[in-house]
């Protein structure tokens, strides 16, 4: 298992290009299966959980080609059951289910177990595919869903978090190819949605209101082959703004799209830090003081949980007192504990983090336990004295495309050890 090292106090500067969204990229690649015709889908980032999704595609039947960030898709006869081994490997393995009802009007699927930001139940996708007709039956750890007669039906996506970005895929994937118009109420409003329903548009959807609460989907009897380009990965990128903002130097991020990243870049600029949008790149400067924040995770276009932990590492060294709360994924605070390791000075009350600044984290050995409390780590490594050993780095990959390569690029000094 591939261990980091980060050897703290280097000046990051320059410039870092921004892969394609892995959010984004997911279901854009489930939604291949929706046809017999082939797909080229570019700017796909080269992650672990890509590199599962295509597995997943590949078992099921497609022919799957791989050339730097560009896949080409041909599910030209495909089997509805998907693999546990592959599966349980990966939650969003869920959003196959929406284009095998769609297509073939049956899937089955290994349900995903809970994972370390908590319980994540699929119970809105589940109740959103009944709305459409479908029934629902879970039994030997597996959801197998038949959908004789998929038709268009209201369907509501609230939960008392807010609304489900992978749900909100899902069911319009299977609404797609259904009888009628579906209206999903309660829809999530991320980038990635709209980029998977402009993808779906283009393979001859008819899908109205993306990146609204509402959308409307009029179901057609066949789609086909389509090219799409994924967004520009906006974690990725916030990431990478944090990094320069931690390391308090000029740190500008390439290949994005500043719109999606105002939620991010507006408490940046309130902690006081200089940021500069131009075209498709934004530029993080020291301001002339740093403040602390009060922070709350929020469905998109509010401050996203995706970013939550990077945040917690910048506040955990910026003077007076911040407090983080956590709207979305209750208890995804894993990284807390050891930030904390590092010197942090932070207080977990529920699902809110009260964090007292100091001015230097100290380098130690600490464990990653999900994706972003990872990177979280790597940043505080970055601040921290002496040398940050992140344990369980795979995680990292999951998400982060050559986040050392990246950030060595920029000046740090992070060495990757096998073990
Ligand atoms: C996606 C992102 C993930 C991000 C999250 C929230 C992908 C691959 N992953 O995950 O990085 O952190 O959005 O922005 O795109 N919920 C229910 N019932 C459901 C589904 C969700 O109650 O059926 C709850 C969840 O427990 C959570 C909230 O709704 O509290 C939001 O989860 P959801 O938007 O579904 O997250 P994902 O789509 O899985």
């Amino acid at each position: 298992m591939d261990k980091i090292l980060v050897h703290g106090g280097h000046r990051l500067s320059g410039s870092v290009k921004i892969s394609g969204s892995k959010n984004s990229a997911l279901p854009i690649l489930a939604a291949t299966l929706l046809t017999r015709e082939s797909c080229t889908i570019s700017r796909v980032p080269d992650l672990s959980d890509i590199h599962y999704m295509l597995t997943i595609l590949s078992e099921l039947g497609c022919e799957v080609e791989r050339a730097s960030g560009m896949v080409q898709i041909k599910a030209e006869k495909i089997k509805t059951q998907a693999p546990y081994e592959i599966v349980r490997k990966m939650r969003a393995s869920v959003c196959i289910l929406g284009p095998l009802l769609g297509r073939e009007h049956e899937a089955t699927v290994s349900l995903p177990g809970g994972c370390v930001i908590g319980d994540r139940p699929i119970d809105l996708h589940l109740q959103g595919f009944e709305a459409l007709g479908a029934a629902v039956r879970v039994s030997g750890g597996n959801v197998k869903i038949l959908a004789p007669n998929l038709r268009g039906a209201m369907v509501s996506m609230r939960s008392k978090f807010g609304s489900t970005v992978l749900g909100t895929g899902n069911v319009m994937m299977a609404a797609v190819l259904a009888d009628g118009t579906t209206v999903i109420d309660g829809a999530a409003e991320e980038p990635e949605v709209v980029d998977l329903a402009n993808f779906l548009i283009a393979m001859g959807a008819k899908i109205e209101g993306a990146g609204t609460r509402k959308i409307t989907i009029e179901g057609v009897k066949e789609l086909h082959g389509a090219e799409h380009e994924v967004i520009p990965d906006r974690i990725e990128a916030g990431t990478f703004l944090v990094a320069g903002a931690i390391s308090g130097t000029e740190v500008t991020v390439s290949r994005v799209t500043p719109a999606h990243l105002t939620a991010v870049t507006g408490p940046l600029s309130e902690a006081g830090f200089d940021i500069k949008p131009n075209g498709n790149q934004i530029t993080i400067r020291p301001g002339t003081k740093r403040s602390a924040l009060k922070l709350d995770t929020v469905p998109y276009p509010g401050f996203p949980t995706d970013m939550q932990a990077q945040m917690c590492a910048l506040l955990a060294t910026t003077e007076g007192i911040s407090v983080v709360t956590e709207n979305v994924f209750p208890q995804r605070f894993m990284h807390i504990a050891e930030l904390k390791r590092m010197g942090a000075s932070i207080d977990l009350q529920g699902s809110t983090a009260v964090i007292r600044g100091v001015s230097q984290l100290s380098g130690a050995p600490v464990m990653a336990s999900d994706l972003r409390a990872s990177a979280a780590l790597v940043l505080a490594g970055l601040q921290a004295d002496g040398v940050t050993e992140v344990n369980r780095v795979y995680h990292i990959d999951r998400g982060y495309e050559s986040i050392d390569e990246k950030l060595n690029e920029l000046g740090a000094r992070i060495e990757r050890v096998k073990t």
